[in-house]
């Protein structure tokens, strides 16, 4: 299908882009099978017919079969980025000239395109949301009132997003129902630690092409993301530190075998830095004083606050790019610091985001939670709610199918025992 383009309103870098990005999704779709089934399965049920759908994602060559299993579904989707530097405009460009998808995302645009772009995603006035660090659903909550009534509910998959969404639900905003889809075991397990583990890795060498071994590389934040991160640096020679906040947290990284230190601490050791807390400024002025010379710092966490860049400008003489999406401080102490993308998510600024076999199974779950919200209309209380726990286990068992691996089965008598309590030692 080649669409009639002065039919579709859209603003992407360049629609001669679309060949390119029509080849490159093609690529990504080998290892989606359990989305191809979903999509398959909405394009005979239609179960999104008449319902208005905005996706504020990162524009990869994943999302495009998201963005394609929803309008195969009858969704009248309309697409948006989720960052402002993740767009691929080549995957932007063929959902616009292939299939018609009206997509918003420019890689590169600014804060007021990206916000414009999260009004034009509103005006289209969805009865869902899939939003991704839920910009778009504290938009509405702030600004339009008035299209509350129009949603059926939204879906949020970082756990940057539900952590906001649980702030609205204790200020008593959250007035319809969100499905944390980051809460499914087939998404966190799997998408946080080794989707971010290998694309933050991915991110750094592209933008540095630096070698790993050896290194000192500090991780802040040891939820799945970091865990991730921390297990993939080790994989490649880096000698891990982490730092948490959490006790618990803590504990399990020193019993995974990493050392765990303060970041004050660890700051003057590290070559590489990499923060995916979602909080903000973790690594701040007094760390970036005591840093080696040449230290390299990023970002894997949702939003571009974990470093405080501002204070890193204000201690800088020059700041020059060295590479692409990689700046170089140099400081008026005469060290340098080097960042890579801007401070934003370095796996999607300076590489391709996670790869597609690990985002099959999120979005997968991205698919069945919009389903799962158009099925239960009306019958949801406002709120967080989890994905069912069936279509957890479902999209786990599409996926071991689709990797040709058999799991045993539970035996009649192992049923019996499992289910009574009267028998132990
Ligand atoms: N988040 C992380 N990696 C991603 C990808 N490849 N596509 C969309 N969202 C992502």
């Amino acid at each position: 299908m080649t669409v009639a383009l002065d039919k579709l309103k859209y603003e992407i870098k360049d629609p001669a882009l679309a060949t390119l990005g029509k080849q490159r999704i093609e690529w990504a779709g080998r290892e989606m099978p359990v989305l191809r089934q979903i999509r398959d399965r909405f394009a005979q049920e239609k179960p999104f017919a008449g319902i208005r759908l905005v996706a504020c994602c990162h524009v990869t060559t994943e999302t495009a079969h998201l963005a394609i299993a929803l309008k195969a579904g009858g969704a009248d989707a309309v697409l948006i980025a989720s960052n402002p530097l993740s767009t691929q405009d080549d995957v932007a460009a063929s959902l616009v000239v292939d299939h018609g998808i009206p997509v918003f995302a420019i890689k590169g645009e600014d804060n007021a395109t990206y916000n414009k772009h999260v009004q034009i995603a509103l005006d289209h006035r969805p009865n869902i949301i899939i939003d991704d660090g839920s910009d778009v659903v504290a938009t509405l909550i702030q600004e339009r009132q008035n299209q509350i009534a129009d949603l059926i509910g939204t879906t949020e998959e970082t756990t940057t997003g539900i952590v906001r969404l649980q702030a609205m639900l204790k200020d008593g905003v959250l007035t319809f129902p969100a499905v944390n889809v980051n809460d499914a075991d087939t998404k966190h397990f799997f998408d946080n630690r080794y989707g971010t583990g290998q694309s933050t890795l991915d991110g750094i060498v592209r933008a540095t092409n630096i070698l790993l071994a050896g290194k000192t590389v500090i991780v802040a934040g040891y939820g799945w993301c970091g865990k991730g991160t921390a297990l993939r640096a080790r994989g490649m020679g880096a000698n891990v530190i982490v730092t948490e906040i959490d006790p618990i947290k803590a504990i399990e990284a020193v019993m995974d075998g990493f050392r765990v230190l303060p970041m004050a601490e660890a700051a003057p050791q590290g070559d590489i830095f990499i923060t995916v807390t979602g909080n903000k400024h973790v690594i701040r002025s007094e760390h970036f004083d005591v840093m080696k010379d040449g230290a390299i710092v990023c970002n894997s966490g949702h939003f571009d606050i974990e470093i405080d860049l501002k204070s890193l400008k204000s201690k800088a003489a020059e700041v020059k790019n060295v590479r692409p999406f990689t700046e170089q401080y140099k400081l008026n102490s005469g060290k340098s610091v080097v960042v890579i993308g801007e401070g934003r998510l370095v796996n999607l600024a300076a590489a391709e985001g996670h790869p597609s076999a690990v985002m099959d199974m999120s979005f997968a779950n991205q698919a069945m939670a919009c389903e799962y919200l158009v099925k239960n209309k009306g019958k949801l209380a406002p709120g967080l709610h989890s994905i069912p726990v069936e279509v957890d286990q479902e999209i786990a068992r599409l996926k071991l199918q689709a990797m040709g691996i058999s799991v045993d089965t539970l035996t009649p008598e192992q049923v019996e025992y499992i289910n009574s309590w009267t028998s132990g030692t």
